[in-house]
């Protein structure tokens, strides 16, 4: 251990002279399996599939994996389901939280400039939630540049015990969608996902905003719905999401989900 933190120490001296990374340190909160909707999702999700098995050899970065290794070590075993030789890597700004690596994963110093890899895939989950909302743009301007051709990054957010998540997914030209993954059983109303929102969102929850008109209108599907109450809070938002697909141009999933999720096109809920 003594030799790692001593390693590391080197690397970001040697780092420190060449470049920096890109960023700023912020609170590393973490939790054992907190990212689960989103690394299920991504599990079946085909542009990302699509991305890892069509690649020579695929590599995924989690840019701040925070004060452990854990969910970065959980996201490469799903990431394995879709390929199994994928290199994954997680990136951390604050030097002092560079872990050794472990099971199969390598863990560096390393922002926004991805450190010089060019991947197929980049999360970066509850990162820019601390940073203001005027630098989100350019966060993700440096993040999509560096990206291999086709590649994919996943910029999200959860709360502590990640029963509330969201996530935006954009590609070199930008933002693609909007999803919302909530545990059926600790969500009473779909527009509780609100306080969870990514940066680029979470103040736009307000009157006059596409987001506030979609969840909105998420929570008046529920309310006709509540007939289904009875078969359980999945089968009512099943349900809600057909009602929601007649306003809405979205496109319900057709496996069933142990989540209630929701994918929008960007273009419904952008600012
Ligand atoms: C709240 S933790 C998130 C941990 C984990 N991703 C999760 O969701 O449980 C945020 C971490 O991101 C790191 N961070 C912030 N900006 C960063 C950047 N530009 N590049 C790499 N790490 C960054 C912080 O130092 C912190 O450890």
């Amino acid at each position: 251990m003594a030799d790692h933190a001593h390693n590391k120490r080197a690397e970001f001296a040697r780092a420190g002279r060449l470049w920096r990374p890109i960023g700023v340190i912020t609170r590393g909160t973490t939790n054992q399996n907190r990212l689960r909707r989103f690394d299920r999702w991504m599990a079946n999700d085909p542009a990302v599939r699509g991305i890892l098995q069509g690649a020579a050899a695929p590599i995924a970065l989690d840019v701040g994996y925070g004060a452990s290794a854990t969910t970065t070590v959980e996201w490469a075993g799903w990431l394995r389901r879709i390929r199994e030789d994928v290199r994954v890597i997680g990136l951390e700004i604050d030097p002092e939280r560079i872990q050794p690596d472990q099971h199969g994963v390598h863990f560096a110093l390393g922002g926004f400039e991805l450190a010089g890899y060019t991947p197929q895939l980049v999360r970066a989950f509850n990162v820019l939630r601390q940073y203001d909302v005027e630098q989100v743009a350019a966060a993700w301007d440096t993040v999509c540049s560096r990206l291999a051709p086709g590649g994919l990054f996943v910029e999200g957010t959860c709360d502590e015990l990640g029963r509330r998540s969201t996530w935006i997914t954009l590609d070199a030209a930008g933002p693609r969608s909007l999803t919302l993954a909530w545990d059926p059983l600790h969500t009473n109303y779909p527009s509780e996902i609100a306080e969870r929102l990514p940066k680029a969102l979470i103040h736009r929850n307000v009157p006059g905003e596409r987001i506030h008109t979609l969840l909105q209108a998420c929570d008046r599907a529920w309310e006709h719905a509540a007939g289904y109450a009875p078969f359980g809070p999945r089968e009512r938002w099943r349900e809600a999401r057909r009602m929601l697909a007649t306003e809405w141009p979205i496109t319900p999933p057709r496996r069933r989900l142990s989540d209630n999720l929701l994918t929008v096109k960007w273009e419904l809920v952008a600012p």
